[in-house]
């Protein structure tokens, strides 16, 4: 079995809940000053063909604090740039690294290096996917509400990368989710269909975004364009108008509902500065929490290799 983290699908509801209970104790031991290093002398690559604030300072104080040490690459600083085949860079890279972080744009580059690769390969964001981040946001919830087993959850926006990441994220763990978004911005349909088919709760895509909120425990939301889609950015602002979580849209949500945000937000857009900005957003707690999920992963995934 390959020790990559490219999707969710790869793993099961108790490795799901694994890397979320060791992060949990990971940012105790922290809040305890508990010092670590597991990771003393391993050394990780990240590969960042898009921005990152967030994934790529967490990843790398995740690695410092646990002893390690990272090397920071963007896309346009390797001979990928210059088109060298993914497969070389990956066996390149296996021989000077214990592990690849990396952000890109297509699935399959992420899939064709952990073919290649004889280290693990860590999805920090594709267009179709955001794992680790999910993870972190899963770890937020339950800080907060306890087993996401018992709660409904809502996403409301872009059918993109995050929602199909909480797609997966539903029905490997058993949560109800409901999603709204607007025609032609749909989650990926098979990953959908294939989450349904799986899923003991029910995973339900409508047009109407108060629908979407109603029982909710969680409102998650997103930019309504991603990087990479950032030409479409006006086309958008108008087609995703009545998809800003505001102060009326939680009005028709349950009166003790959170609110969840990947960031970066676009204040005036997706989300109010109300809203984000109010007490029933966990936005910076899920930042926060990004740190010690990747904690846990790299030490899971680099520790497996010995
Ligand atoms: N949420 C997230 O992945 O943020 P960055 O793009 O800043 O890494
Ligand atoms: N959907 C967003 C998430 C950013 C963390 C994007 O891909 O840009």
């Amino acid at each position: 079995m390959s020790n990559h983290l490219l999707s969710l699908w790869d793993f099961d509801k108790q490795q799901l809940n694994a890397y979320i209970n060791r992060a949990m104790q990971l940012k105790k031991e922290a809040a305890q000053g508990v010092r670590h290093h597991q990771l003393d002398a391993k050394v990780v690559a990240l590969i960042f063909e898009k921005p990152s604030t967030r994934t790529r300072v967490s990843f790398e104080s995740a690695m410092y604090g646990m002893g390690g040490q990272v090397i920071y690459l963007s896309g346009r600083d390797t001979q990928l740039a210059r088109n060298e085949p993914l497969k070389d860079m990956a066996r390149v890279m296996s021989r000077y690294v214990h592990a690849m972080v990396v952000r890109t744009f297509g699935q399959e580059v992420v899939e064709e290096l952990g073919r290649y690769s004889s280290v693990p390969v860590i999805n920090a964001l594709t267009d179709l996917f955001h794992p680790c981040q999910v993870l972190s946001d899963i770890m937020t919830v339950e800080e907060v509400k306890g087993e996401i087993g018992k709660l409904k959850i809502a996403w409301v926006g872009d059918g993109n990368n995050m929602a199909n990441t909480w797609i997966q994220a539903a029905s490997r763990l058993g949560f109800e989710l409901k999603l709204a978004c607007p025609p032609g911005y749909e989650p990926n349909p098979d990953i959908l269909a294939a989450a349904v088919r799986e899923s003991v709760k029910p995973i339900v895509l409508v047009r109407d975004p108060a629908e979407a909120v109603r029982e909710a425990d969680v409102i998650n939301c997103d930019v309504w364009a991603s990087m990479g889609q950032e030409h479409e950015q006006q086309e958008r602002a108008a087609i995703f108008q009545t998809y800003q979580v505001n102060g009326k849209l939680l009005a028709a949500a349950r009166a003790d509902a959170i609110v969840l945000h990947c960031l970066p937000a676009h204040r005036g857009e997706e989300i109010t500065e109300e809203v984000l900005e109010g007490a029933r957003c966990r936005a910076f707690d899920q930042s926060e929490n990004k740190m010690h999920i990747h904690k846990a992963i790299l030490e899971k995934h680099i520790l497996a290799e010995g």
